[in-house]
């Protein structure tokens, strides 16, 4: 296979939040995300996902460490070249209830992008644009002038997802979009954004809670601890071949579709181990933190 670019390149990346008495909510991660490809990162509950995710796409301020997106130092960007790369990088964010500014009608919430990067040529071509994105993701047009409380929650994440394609995008934060629905819906959503992925040749950094999911629709995995990357490599060897005890537990965790070998299923129990040294590369690709 020929060796894929590089659209991101994250380095020792940190975040503090004001207050938090030398706490890291991200403590010295570095990775990178391949073009085209699914980049999954999973952690339990405030392991610093987010976090992680809003500094790629400079909605949060890096405290130090840097990200290079398609070979451009990012990490400081101002002004008008912040506003280009910020029409390039975009994201779904996690609640699609409280996401959406309910005083604004479907249309104006999904054209937001085009106005702040001013991409339609008037006011029919921003109405046409919209009318699109609204049908690519699977909502009625004619719904356009309603506001988001009249959606249902799938409904809502489709209307995040609209913004977010709507200035075009090359990288995508997808930040548990589908932990806040309902679970019969949840495949659909997961299915448009890949159909989406295919038809635009988007890059995603795909964001969860467990392992289950994700190694179906991503290519490489990181798993998050505190604030620290504690494995990361191809999602099958991840998931088949966990390598650091975390990885282990969290997988452990999963329920089975057997009912007689999910009877005998046991969760690992994880204590903080493991938790010194670097990520080093025990198998081809597949990194794991060691001393
Ligand atoms: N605005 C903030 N101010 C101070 N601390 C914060 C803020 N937002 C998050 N944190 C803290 O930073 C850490 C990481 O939070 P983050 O939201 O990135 O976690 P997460 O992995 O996305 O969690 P979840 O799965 O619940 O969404 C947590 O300890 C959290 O309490
Ligand atoms: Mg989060």
């Amino acid at each position: 296979m020929a060796e894929t670019r590089h659209l991101l390149e994250v380095r020792n990346l940190v975040h503090e939040y004001p207050g938090s008495a030398g706490k890291r909510a991200v403590d010295d991660i570095s990775f990178v995300i391949r073009e085209g490809e699914t980049f999954g990162l999973v952690g339990e509950s405030g392991c610093g996902k987010t976090t992680t995710g809003r500094m790629l796409v400079r909605l949060l301020d890096i405290t130090s460490g840097s990200v290079t997106f398609d070979g451009e130092d990012i990490t400081h960007l101002k002004g008008k070249e912040l506003l280009a790369f910020r029409r390039q990088a975009q994201i779904i964010f996690q609640d699609p209830y409280a996401s959406l500014d309910p005083r604004k009608k479907v249309r104006d919430i999904i054209a937001e992008g085009i106005d702040i990067h001013k991409l339609a040529k008037d006011k029919a071509d921003r109405d046409d644009q919209v009318s699109r994105l609204m049908a690519s993701v699977g909502l009625r047009p004619e719904h356009l002038t309603r506001y988001p409380h009249e959606f249902s929650g799938g409904q809502r994440q489709r209307i995040g997802i609209a913004r977010a394609l709507a200035t075009r995008p090359r990288f995508v934060v997808c930040d548990e979009p589908i932990s806040a629905l309902d679970v019969s819906i949840q495949a659909q959503v997961v299915n448009l954004l890949r159909e989406e992925q295919r038809k635009r040749g988007l890059t995603y950094l795909f964001i969860a809670h467990d392992l289950s999911m994700v190694k179906y629709i991503s290519d490489r995995i990181a798993v998050m601890y505190r604030g620290r990357i504690v494995e990361t490599g191809p999602s099958n060897l991840v998931y088949n071949h966990p390598l650091h005890p975390y990885t282990k537990s969290l997988i452990s965790a999963i329920p089975l579709p057997d009912p007689e070998t999910e009877r005998e299923r046991r969760r690992i129990p994880y204590a903080g181990e493991g938790l010194e040294g670097s990520l080093q590369e025990a198998e081809s690709e597949h990194f794991v933190l060691m001393k």
